[in-house]
C-alpha cells in the first residue's frame, strides 16, 4: 500500500471524516515516498484572537470543576487512545516516518501520561506551614494558571503534546496546539479523537441549563505556521507557552514572553553524550548507543550524538559498533526488521551532508555511513541515508552544535574528569549517559560535579526516557521540565495563604504599630 492509501484505510477506522483529507493549503507529505497523502485545512490567522477568546472563556468554566473530575475527562481519553492505539501510531509513521514500534510507542507514551495526570489530579497539594504568629495557619493552594499554547515539533508529533494537555488539563487550563507544520494530520487525528472524548463526557454530564457544554473550546488546534507560535508568545491570555522545538525557535519564543513577563516551559536542542568507561559492558553499551544514535533516525532531541570512550575501549567499542551499523536495516518503516526508516525530508539530508563535510574539515574521519540511499519501489521518493560514525581528533565546533540526522561523533578520553569535561563542554544540556561498572565513576558522573544535563543515566542510553521523571535540561536546552515528577507545578499558580484565628492582630517580625 503506498502512504496515501494506508492513510485513507486508517484515517476512517479512527472515526475521522476522508474529507478532512482533501482540498486544504496545508500539504502532508509521507518521508516514507515522499508521496503528498493530504491537503488539510489550515487555520486562518484571523480567527486567532476568537479561538483565544473562547479559550479564556473556557478557562472560566474549568477552573471551577473539581480537579478529580477534570482528571476524569483525561482517564476517558487515556481509554480511547488504548482503543486505537494502532491506528494512531500507523498515522505517526506515515506522516514522520517513525518504525512501527516506534510509532506505537509515541501512542503508549500519551496513554501513560494521561494515566500519570490522572492520579495527579487528586494529589495537586500544596503545603501547610507553621506560622510565627500566634493563632496563625500558612499555607500554600496550587490554582489553574489559564490557557496553555502548546508548540510542539514534527519528531514526536503526537505524544509532547499529550505530556502538555494531559497536565493542563488536570490542572484547570485549556490548551491551545500549534503543531510542526511537518505532521498536521497527526494534529487532526488527535484533535479528532478528543473532540469525540469530550463529546461522550459532555453526554454524561449535561451542562446546566443555558451553560455551554463543560468541554467545549479546551483544547483548540491551530494548524498554519511560525505566525501562531508568535502570535501566541506575544498574547497576554495565554498564562503559559510551553515550546519544544529548536534552539533558535526558543530564544525568540523566549524574549517574546519576557518582555509581557509571561511564563515559558522550553525544551530545546540536545547534544547528548554517552560516556564509555574502562569497565563497562560493551554489550550492553553497544545496544544503548545504538538505539540512541540511529532510533528515530538520529531526530530525538534526545539522540545519542556523541560518544566519548575511554582509550583503552576505543577500538574494542568501535569495531563492535560498525559491525552493529553495518547489520542495521534501513528502509520502509513500516516492514518488519528495518531499524531506521527516512529522514524527516531533503533539508534534513542537506544539514547531515554539510555536517559531515565540516567534520572532515575539522580533522575527522567518517568511518561508517553518512551517503544517501536509493531504496528500491515506492521508497525511492524518501530520503534515506546510512547512520554516519565520524571519529574526531577533538570536541570541535560541529560536535557542539546539534545536527539533526543519525551521526555519531567518537572521541577518547583518559581520566574521567576528562569526559566530564568534555561530557558537559557543550552548549546544551538535555541528556547523558555512562556506562560503567566502577561505582566510584557512576556516583562522579551522577554527582554535582558530574554531568550537567538534565537526565543522567547509568548503564542505559540518552534516549527513551519515561514520562514519569521531569523531562527537559539546562543551558541551551531552554531550563524547562515537562511530563512527570512535580513538572506540573509550572501549569498551576501558586497562592501563600495566612488564616487568622485569633482576636488580635499580631504583626511578622515583631512590628509593632498601635492605632
Ligand atoms: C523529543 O525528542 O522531543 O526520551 C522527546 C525520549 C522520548 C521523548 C523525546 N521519551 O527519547
Amino acid at each position: 500500500m503506498n502512504t496515501s492509501e494506508a492513510l485513507r484505510h486508517f484515517w476512517p477506522q479512527l472515526g475521522l471524516c476522508p474529507a478532512q483529507l482533501e482540498g486544504g493549503l496545508l500539504i502532508s507529505r509521507s518521508p516514507i515516498d515522499g508521496c503528498t497523502m493530504a491537503r488539510v485545512a489550515a487555520t486562518p490567522l484571523a480567527q486567532l484572537d476568537e479561538k483565544l477568546s473562547r479559550s479564556s472563556a473556557a478557562f472560566r468554566r474549568w477552573r471551577q470543576v473539581p480537579a478529580p473530575q477534570r482528571g476524569e475527562l483525561v482517564r476517558r481519553f487515556g481509554q480511547l487512545l488504548r482503543r486505537h492505539k494502532a491506528e494512531l501510531g500507523h498515522i505517526v509513521s506515515l506522516e514522520v516516518g517513525k518504525i512501527t514500534s516506534e510509532g506505537l510507542g509515541e501512542v503508549q507514551e500519551m496513554i501513560d501520561i494521561a494515566d500519570f495526570a490522572v492520579g495527579l489530579s487528586r494529589q495537586l497539594h500544596g503545603l501547610t506551614i507553621a506560622s510565627e504568629r500566634a493563632d496563625h495557619r500558612m499555607m500554600e493552594q496550587w490554582h489553574p494558571l489559564g490557557p496553555v499554547g502548546v508548540i510542539t515539533a514534527f519528531n514526536f508529533p503526537v505524544a509532547v503534546w499529550a505530556w502538555n494537555a494531559a497536565l493542563a488539563l488536570v490542572c484547570g487550563n485549556p490548551v491551545l496546539w500549534k503543531p510542526s507544520e511537518k505532521a498536521p494530520l497527526c494534529a487532526l487525528a488527535v484533535q479528532g479523537l478528543w473532540e469525540r472524548c469530550c463529546a461522550e463526557f459532555d453526554a454524561d454530564h449535561p451542562a446546566v441549563r443555558g451553560e455551554p457544554p463543560m468541554t467545549q473550546d479546551l483544547c483548540q488546534l491551530l494548524l498554519g505556521g511560525g505566525e501562531f507560535g508568535a502570535a501566541l508568545a506575544a498574547d497576554p491570555r495565554v498564562a503559559l507557552i510551553s515550546a519544544t522545538g529548536s534552539t533558535r525557535m526558543g530564544r525568540s519564543v523566549a524574549q517574546v514572553v519576557a518582555q509581557r513577563l509571561g511564563r515559558c516551559l522550553l525544551e530545546l536542542g540536545g547534544n547528548n553524550a554517552v560516556v564509555v568507561g574502562q569497565t563497562a559492558d560493551l554489550d550492553l553499551a553497544v545496544r544503548g548507543i545504538v538505539f540512541g544514535a540511529v532510533g528515530t533516525a538520529g531526530q530525538r532531541c534526545t539522540t545519542t550524538r556523541r560518544l566519548l570512550v575511554h582509550e583503552s575501549q576505543h577500538d574494542a567499542l568501535l569495531q563492535r559498533l560498525l559491525k552493529a551499523y553495518a547489520s542495521l536495516r534501513v528502509g520502509d518503516p513500516r516492514e518488519n526488521g528495518v531499524l531506521m526508516g527516512p529522514l524527516i525530508d531533503e533539508a534534513a539530508y542537506t544539514a547531515m551532508d554539510q555536517a559531515l563535510q565540516r567534520a572532515r574539515g575539522e580533522g575527522g574521519e567518517v568511518v561508517f555511513g553518512g551517503e544517501r540511499l536509493s531504496l528500491p519501489g515506492p521508497a525511492q521518493g524518501g530520503v534515506y541515508v546510512r547512520p554516519a560514525i565520524v571519529t574526531m581528533p577533538r570536541q570541535s565546533a560541529i560536535v557542539c552544535e546539534e545536527t539533526f540526522a543519525p551521526i555519531l561523533y567518537v572521541m577518547r578520553w583518559r581520566t574521567i574528569d576528562e569526559a566530564l569535561e568534555l561530557n558537559n563542554a557543550v552548549p546544551q544540556g538535555l541528556s547523558s549517559a555512562i556506562f560503567t561498572r566502577d561505582l566510584i565513576e557512576a556516583e562522579t558522573f551522577l554527582s554535582a560535579s558530574g554531568s550537567d544535563c538534565g537526565i543522567a543515566n547509568v548503564n542505559l542510553g540518552t534516549s527513551g526516557a519515561e514520562i514519569g521523571g521531569a523531562f527537559g535540561g539546562d543551558k541551551d536546552t531552554g531550563g524547562g521540565r515537562e511530563s512527570g515528577s512535580d513538572a506540573w507545578r509550572q501549569y498551576m499558580r501558586r497562592a501563600t495563604n495566612t488564616i487568622n484565628r485569633g482576636r488580635t492582630l499580631p504583626l511578622a517580625q515583631g512590628v509593632s504599630f498601635e492605632l
